[in-house]
């Protein structure tokens, strides 16, 4: 390992309890607040599988483990299935926006630099209600 490596984002925020901790806050606003509706309604009954993912998934992003990744998925690829509207695109952006911004914990330029990232993630996964079971 080189010693002057600069830590991941992942070690900067304080590793995996800092990275479940926004996974938790962000699907429990989803689930509370009628902005996110139709983000909520695409989703399962049970969140907990899709909480343990996306953390898994953003602890592989931000440079730690990546045991996610390791299952050979991607994760716009995956999102195929699904029928993402510009709408609920927006949803998902600002929910983590409000996610992120809501951590007084974080440092605000590593913040706003992961809600920008995640929102333009978000926005790629557009398919105008295409899911690929639609289209293949
Ligand atoms: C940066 C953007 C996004 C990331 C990083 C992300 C990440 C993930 C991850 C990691 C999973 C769990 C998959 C697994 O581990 O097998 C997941 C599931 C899912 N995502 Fe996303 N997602 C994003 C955006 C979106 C958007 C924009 C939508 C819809 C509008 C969406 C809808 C879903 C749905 C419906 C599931 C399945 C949940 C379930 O089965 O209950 N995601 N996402």
């Amino acid at each position: 390992m080189n010693a002057a490596a600069p830590p991941s984002p992942y070690v900067r925020i304080g590793g995996e309890p800092v990275v479940r901790a926004i996974v938790d806050r962000f699907y429990d606003l989803i689930e509370r607040d009628a902005a996110y509706a139709g983000l909520r309604a695409l989703h399962g009954a049970d969140l907990g599988p899709v909480r343990h993912g996306l953390t898994r998934f953003l602890a592989g992003w931000l440079g730690g483990p990546r045991d996610w990744f390791e299952r050979g998925q991607c994760v716009m690829s995956l999102h195929r299935a699904f029928p993402i509207s510009s709408d609920l695109a927006d949803q998902w952006a600002s929910a983590m926006t409000c996610t992120i911004a809501g951590d007084a914990t974080l440092d605000p330029k590593l913040g706003d630099a992961m809600a920008e990232a995640l929102g333009h993630m978000a926005r790629g996964m557009i398919n105008f209600g295409l899911a690929k079971s639609a289209v293949a």
